[in-house]
This record gives structure tokens, sequence and C-alpha cells, in this order.
């Protein structure tokens, strides 16, 4: 980028985040087409800038959803496809509380307990999960790229509307297993365990169960790896039985899985 682009594109930022400070509190700052608002910061707003100016998207389109620790926004590519993007934001000091999910994971061995920026971290090794899992061939979003605190996989859905949840779809007995396959198979082949494998963070789609949020997902060798995945049984099988399916008794998938050779 040259210097003169890049100042405009500061002082074009510049003025959007200063009419913003104006505006009121977060309600109206996530409406369709309103990219920058009052959640990303300036840098975030950059890191935008320069994934258009790469490439790797040509527009962001709307939002999709706001969490405390991350809100998403449907991207369209230069070759119309959607995308989703997840990003991680910055501000939230909540990070903390997930240090033991990265420095205890052997992938981030190298990590210093108390290093600062583990958002771009924890937004690193949420594209490697998914690439983990998307290269063992479990349903779950293609991840596309990562930069920074900004995470790109294909969009799961239709013109900016993500398809259903578990929990806002009709469920029937073939949800289980596939729910089960897909921890077994996590488990087997990707080496993974979620840690946090529920009814929100399963899409239904016509073509079967897809998996997403793969943030808090650790490596089979971490020290707790045997107590989230009982977690991660006890919390699924918790929500098919109060929708009135026939489920097995968790401790027994449990072994079930671990044992499998
Ligand atoms: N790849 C995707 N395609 C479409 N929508 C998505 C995608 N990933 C996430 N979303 C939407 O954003 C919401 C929040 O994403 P999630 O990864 O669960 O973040 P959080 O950590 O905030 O729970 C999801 O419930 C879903 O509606
Ligand atoms: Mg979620």
């Amino acid at each position: 980028m040259t210097d003169i682009l890049s100042k405009k594109l500061e002082s074009k930022i510049d003025k959007k985040l200063i009419s913003k400070s104006k505006r009121r509190e977060l309600d109206d700052g996530f409406k369709k087409g309103k990219v920058i608002n009052e959640v990303l910061d300036k840098p975030t707003v950059m890191t935008l800038y320069k994934m258009i100016t790469d490439h790797v998207i040509a527009y962001v389109n709307g939002s999709v959803s706001a969490g405390k620790e991350s809100v998403v926004f449907w991207g369209v590519a230069e070759d119309d496809s959607n995308v989703a993007l997840k990003i991680y934001l910055v501000s939230t000091s909540n990070f903390k509380k997930r240090e033991p999910y990265l420095t205890d994971d052997p992938r981030f061995r190298h990590v210093k307990k108390g290093t600062k920026n583990l958002v771009y971290l924890w937004a690193k090794k949420e594209y490697r999960n998914l690439s983990q899992c998307y290269d063992a061939g479990i349903p779950v979003p293609r991840p596309l790229y990562i930069t920074k605190n900004v995470l790109t996989m294909d969009f799961v859905g239709v013109n900016g509307s993500p398809s259903k949840s578990l929990l806002t779809s009709e469920i029937e007995q073939n949800d289980y297993t596939q729910a089960i396959s897909i921890l077994k198979d996590l488990y087997h082949k990707a080496k993974l365990v979620h840690g946090d494998f529920s009814e929100y963070n399963i899409f239904k789609t016509d073509s079967g169960l897809v998996v997403f949020d793969l943030g808090s997902a650790v490596d089979l060798r971490h020290p707790n790896s045997k107590e989230f995945l009982k977690r991660d049984i006890n919390n699924i099988t918790r929500f098919f039985k109060k929708r009135g399916m026939i489920v097995k008794n968790s401790d027994d998938v449990f072994m079930e899985i671990v044992n499998e050779l």
C-alpha cells in the first residue's frame, strides 16, 4: 500500500471512529451493511481494510452475531462466495481465564505464561483446530485465512443468515447419532476434544450437522482432555435427552470413544 493511500485510509477510519463515538450506545451499531461500529477497534478495522486490499475479501456485508468475546460478520469474497469473519475482541480481558486451554496444549507449548496477545493466539488456535478437523474430513466450516484477530471461514447458511443451530432446530434421532459420531471422529481422526460441544455450536444443515466454534478445542495430550471430553458428552447427552431422544449412558459413550482403537 502506498503511503498516500494508507494516510487516506487512516483519516477515513478516523472520521468513522469519531462519528461513531458521537453515536448512541451499541444498539444501532449492528444494522446490516454498517460495518464499522462500536465493537471494532482501530487496529481491527485496519486489519479488515488490509484483507480487502490483499483481496482476501471483497467487502464486509453485515454483522451476524455479537458476543462478549467475539463478533461474527458476513463477508463476500471476490468470487462472490460468502465467508464468515469471526473477529475476536482484543479489549476483552476474559481471555486470561482461557490461558490453560492454550499453554497446556502441547501445540502451543512455546507460548509463555502471561503473554499479552493471547487474543491473536486464540484466533490462531481456532484456525488450527478448524484446519485439523477439515483435513480429517469432519464437517466444519472450511477455514480460509487467519490474520491477527480475524478468522475467515466458509459461511454456513444463505444470504448472510447462518444455518440454524441444534438449539433452534427440530431434532431427530439421527442427529444424536451424528453428534456422537462427530465427537468420535474429533477424537480419533483430528486428535482433538472440542471443549465447548453443545447445541449452540452445532449447525443443522440440509446435508447434516456441522460443528463450529472450535476455539476451546484441545489436543488429546492436553492434561484435561479427558475431563473436557466427559463434559462434552454430558452436555450433548443432556440436550438430546431433553428433546425426547433415546440416548446412551454418558459414561458408556466416554468409554466407547476413549477405548476404541
Ligand atoms: N462459519 C459460519 N457461518 C455462518 N455463521 C457463523 C459461522 N461461524 C459462526 N457463525 C455465527 O456466529 C455465531 C457465533 O459464533 P461462535 O463461533 O459460536 O462464537 P462464540 O464464541 O461467540 O460462541 C454462531 O452462533 C453463528 O450463528
Ligand atoms: Mg458459540
